[in-house]
């Protein structure tokens, strides 16, 4: 088995599978129970600003290192320098992303398997059978390490068969079909007696909340993590990319689906629970916050579910459906970041890299369930509130200071005749030097400082 690298075939293949990536937990379950905690409307508008602002711009950093080295991170971040210290802090770097992405994978896999085993619950409830008897609604550890087991054998085996008959493949088979099973959901869901107050929650702003820091920093974090950033995912995607499409655009469509999808998740949940309310199901866990995290996924809409009957449990099914196969098409390139590294570093077949790399992320997932209390929050919050965003400063800085302009102008230019006159090019490179890094970076310490 040769080691060559592989590429998408199109950039249709390229935008499923980047948007496969993006479009995750993150999206459905992480940005509709984070509107949920601040307060709604001015939740989703601060989203929504620092998608474009922010998070865009660091996308387009990754991409446009990864498709100009053709490498993985960290190999990549080393090759666009010649001076020795820093290409040691670029390699560092890159490992860093590496094990932060490993990290996610074994705290996403397990959170997939509590969504998986809804699947099973749900289609016991169409069969009728009493809800206290049904093993697969309960969480147990027996249980919850099956359903990661099975989420993360899922994950390599798409993995080990590489970009295009794995990773493009299943996300063009799986993205469409998460989109229409999405919109059947929202449309049904509006008709509920209850879901305009929810509809008004989510879309009419209350602005004096926007400046809450917790509410800022948060959106940023969500941003970060929604579009896959950091870690060295997009990067890894974007050296796959063909040097005839034009990725500015090819970028902003997959922030563009991404958002949308993460709005359109938010559509669907928030006014799915006041439909909860409307049929008597708390909502509220004290005077004014509205219930949200894991209580809200697995506790207050599966209620919901059951209270509708027959109908309920069908949408219950799709419901989990849905996220059990967002949640394999972000696994997917989560578990290409450690692979590709091995693959790279010690030169090995694709299938062994996986085999191994995806066996010991499983070991760390058994670890982090065994020990749930003292290390699930512990590993999320180290990864995606502070590692994301610090290590898309670096990947900024890498592509703003150490990537020579010419050759940045260079890269952006294949596949975009125009590159050098568009308004990209105007504002992009001063805004990866300086602005973003220093946004990030402010609301970083806030961050801790919070
Ligand atoms: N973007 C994915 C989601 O929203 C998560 C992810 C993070 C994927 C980092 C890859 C790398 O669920």
């Amino acid at each position: 088995m040769s080691n060559e690298r592989g590429q998408f075939s199109s950039r249709f293949g390229f935008i499923t599978a980047a948007t496969g990536s993006a479009v995750g937990l993150g999206n459905i379950w992480g940005f509709p129970t984070q509107t949920a905690s601040h307060g709604g409307g001015a939740f989703v508008l601060v989203y929504l600003v620092l998608a474009f602002l922010l998070a865009y711009p660091a996308l387009m950093a990754e991409l446009i290192i990864g498709r100009h080295t053709r490498h993985n991170m960290v190999r990549a971040l080393p090759q666009l320098t010649t001076r020795p210290a820093l290409k040691m802090f670029g390699r560092a770097t890159g490992l860093y992303g590496v094990l932060v992405a490993s990290l996610i994978l074994s705290f996403y896999a397990i959170v997939a398997g509590w969504l998986m085993a809804q699947v099973p619950a749900a289609l016991v409830n169409i069969t009728g059978q009493p809800a206290d008897t049904n093993w697969f609604a309960q969480s147990s550890l027996i249980r919850d390490s099956l359903f990661c087991a099975l989420f993360s054998v899922l994950t390599a085996a798409i993995v080990a068969r590489g970009v295009k008959d794995g990773i493009e493949r299943w996300s063009t088979r799986l993205m469409p079909a998460l989109v229409l099973l999405m919109l059947g959901l929202v449309a049904t869901v509006l008709t509920l007696p209850g879901a305009m107050e929810g509809l008004r929650l989510y879309v009419v702003p209350d602005f004096s909340l926007i400046t809450n820091p917790s509410l800022l920093t948060s959106a940023m974090g969500q941003a970060f993590f929604s579009l896959s950033l950091g870690v060295g995912t997009m990067l890894i995607y974007g050296s796959y990319v063909s040097k005839t499409d034009n990725l500015p655009l090819t970028g902003a469509y997959v922030a563009l689906i991404d958002t949308g999808i993460a709005f359109l998740a938010g559509l669907l949940i928030i006014p799915a629970m006041f439909v909860a309310r409307h049929r008597g199901i708390e909502i509220y866990s004290d005077e004014n916050t509205l219930i949200a995290g894991p209580d809200l996924i697995l506790q207050t809409l599966p209620e919901l579910f059951n209270s509708l009957g027959f109908v309920g449990a069908f949408i219950g099914l799709i419901f989990f459906l849905l996220l059990s196969i967002a949640a394999l098409t972000s696994s997917i390139s989560m578990l290409e970041v450690p692979v590709t590294f091995a693959l790279e570093q010690f030169k090995i077949s694709r299938p062994r890299a996986t085999g191994l790399v995806a066996s010991i992320i499983f070991g760390i997932s058994l670890l982090i369930l065994f020990n749930v209390e003292q290390l699930f929050g512990t590993v999320v919050t180290a990864t995606t509130k502070y590692s994301q965003p610090l290590l898309g400063v670096m990947l900024c800085l890498f592509a703003g200071w150490v990537l020579h302009r010419d050759k940045l102008l260079g890269e952006i230019s294949e596949g975009f005749a125009g590159a050098k006159e568009s308004l990209f090019w105007k504002i992009w490179p001063g805004y990866i030097r300086v602005v973003c890094p220093l946004l990030i970076i402010i609301m970083f310490v806030q961050n801790i400082r919070g």
